[in-house]
């Protein structure tokens, strides 16, 4: 009889499996009445907190994702928990100064998280390096990712020379995070032995998703290669576009002689219960969706981004538009240096694509996100934009080869003495106050006065997805679309959304009408596809609105006037 090798699997059913099933809509309360069998189950670790969840705590839960987290240490002393943290981003969607990512880190420790998966979209070590150190300054265990895509620049050779640069800053194990789940095992068998070879030493974990329903063929191979963690789901929380279930994973394993330690009858036990939860938080969407979408093997696009793109397209009355922009879409990661498709590059490529379709001309609408990411202020791309188009996508902004952290002024102190000092608990408010000033200003207000919760599970599935969370701020400007010919003076809607009459998005005050403005002066809003569109002045006078404030508006309608 062959001896029994070691695998060890990961449980991500209280992050991922619900951030990719259920809108990440499971709460603190159902996590609790399982958790201990869970802790009981023999995993080598148990993901629970960072990626949506902690944006959704607040929003939509109204609850504390760092009493979730201090919550989950109690009732699971002995697995070591595990969060997903999006290097200099966070858990938000923008670019932190240092010592915000450190004092989350050091936070995140001391409230009880060990395992610290770091990524980042554009695999830029860069906007690792605080993350990581920071990680080890506290005492966690880093693990520094491969974010995983396919592109001519994306070779094997690419990805080796990026886990030799985790490695030098200092990583305790290397994942490869395929969250298209497009891993194929034959490319995962060639990833990971060339890994092994580079660094015999270094522990190698697999993250992947069933959206194409290869993963769990993945994992096998990636084991053979000698990955020695795969991530799973409890089998009820698994596939579509979660992760591949423990029960199977462990079953096919174990029938080639791996061993992963696990207690067969508790994962009974625990699907059972979240058979019986299923029913209150599954959003009543999930039934429209198929167990797996082959359309990914073609196009390479995850899922939730297909998702995002018809909710977009509908909202500007053109679903039919669909295969175009799924057609254009490949173009503009192109052009766009192949970036990763993931938060938050996944929103720029799909809503650059999306205008570049709608507009009739490509770039003809660049979005604020864009801009900024041609311009180098999310980091190196994977591979260079063309000369020419980063200079017209960059337009005013000054582009940049450092690391944009570099550019940020310490931001902790600052925030501290934004948030009412009334509803300030901890410090960990100020954290979550600076990764989600809205957000966690809504729940600090909640908190200390009272009000209803949002209901369950049909809410859930009408309220938008967190992988549809757009980089807050956002904004798209046009910055040679005169549109046609504006004549006098009337300020059209360029897209179908809802109309703000301010000329930043959450600026209290409105315009007022009379205001005098000038030829390109931003004077207004139009919110669309989750992303804030300042409207600019076609010349220069006295601004008059017509369009109501928070209300929608059509493509072409007349919004204001100047004179
Ligand atoms: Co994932």
């Amino acid at each position: 009889m062959k001896k029994m090798t070691k695998v060890r699997i990961t449980d991500t059913t209280l992050r991922d499996a619900h951030q990719s099933l259920w809108a990440t809509r499971m709460r603190t309360d159902d996590i609790l009445k399982i958790a201990s069998e869970i802790d009981e189950a023999g995993y080598y670790s148990l993901e629970c907190w960072g990626g949506a969840t902690f944006d959704v705590c607040m929003r939509f839960l109204r609850e504390d994702p760092w009493e979730r987290l201090r919550f989950i240490k109690k009732a699971c002393p002995k697995t070591p928990l595990q969060m997903l943290l999006r290097g200099q981003n966070v858990l938000g969607y923008k670019h932190y100064p240092d010592d915000v990512v450190d004092r989350f880190v050091a936070l995140a420790c001391e409230n009880g998280m060990d395992i610290f998966r770091v990524f980042d979209a554009l695999n830029d070590p860069r906007n690792l390096e605080t993350a990581v150190r920071s990680v080890k300054k506290y005492g966690g265990h880093a693990q520094g990712t491969i974010s995983y895509t396919t592109s001519p620049v994306h070779t094997v050779k690419a990805y080796v020379k990026l886990a030799r640069e985790l490695r030098s800053m200092g990583v305790d194990s290397i994942c490869i995070k395929d969250m298209a789940g497009i891993l194929t095992p034959g490319a995962a068998r060639e990833l990971v032995s060339a890994l092994v070879k580079a660094m015999p030493d270094m522990p190698i974990q697999v993250h992947s998703h069933m959206t194409s329903g290869m993963a769990a063929a993945m994992y096998m191979a990636a084991v053979e290669s000698g990955a020695g963690c795969v991530d799973c789901a409890i089998s009820t929380m698994s596939s579509f576009s979660s992760q591949p279930p423990v029960e199977s994973v462990a079953a096919i394993l174990s029938s080639e002689g791996y061993d992963t330690g696990l207690d067969m009858s508790r994962l009974q036990k625990i699907n059972a219960y979240f058979k019986e939860l299923k029913k209150k938080r599954q959003p009543a969407s999930s039934a429209k969706v198929e167990p797996v979408d082959a359309g990914v093997l073609v196009h390479a696009i995850p899922g939730g981004m297909i998702s995002n793109l018809r909710s977009q397209l509908a909202q500007q009355d053109a679903l039919d538009r669909l295969d175009e922009v799924l057609e254009e879409l490949p173009k503009t990661r192109a052009d766009l240096g192949y970036p990763p498709l993931v938060t938050p590059t996944s929103q720029i490529v799909g809503v650059q694509s999306v205008l570049n379709v709608l507009s009739g001309k490509r770039y003809s609408m660049v979005t604020d996100e864009t801009k900024r990411y041609a311009a180098g202020y999310y980091g190196r791309t994977p591979a260079p934009i063309e000369p020419s188009l980063r200079k017209k996508l960059a337009g005013s902004l000054k582009p940049i080869d450092c690391r944009p952290a570099d550019l940020l002024a310490p931001g902790l102190v600052k925030a501290a003495s934004e948030i009412p000092p009334y509803t300030l608990k901890s410090e960990e408010d100020i954290l979550s106050y600076v990764l989600f000033p809205e957000v966690a200003l809504g729940y600090f207000k909640w908190r200390k006065e009272g009000g209803p919760i949002p209901a369950d599970a049909e809410e859930t599935a009408a309220s938008a997805a967190p992988a549809a969370s757009a980089p807050k701020g956002a904004a798209a400007s046009a910055p040679d679309a005169k549109g046609p010919a504006v004549r006098g003076t009337p300020v059209v809607a360029p897209l179908n959304g809802t109309f703000y009459r301010s000329d930043a998005p959450g600026k209290p005050e409105m315009a007022a009408d009379g205001a005098s403005v000038k030829t390109g002066d931003s004077v207004c809003v139009v919110e669309a596809m989750k992303l804030f569109n300042p409207i600019k002045s076609p010349a220069q006078g006295r601004i008059t609105f017509v369009a109501a404030h928070g209300k929608s508006v059509v493509k072409g309608e007349v919004v204001a006037f100047v004179e």
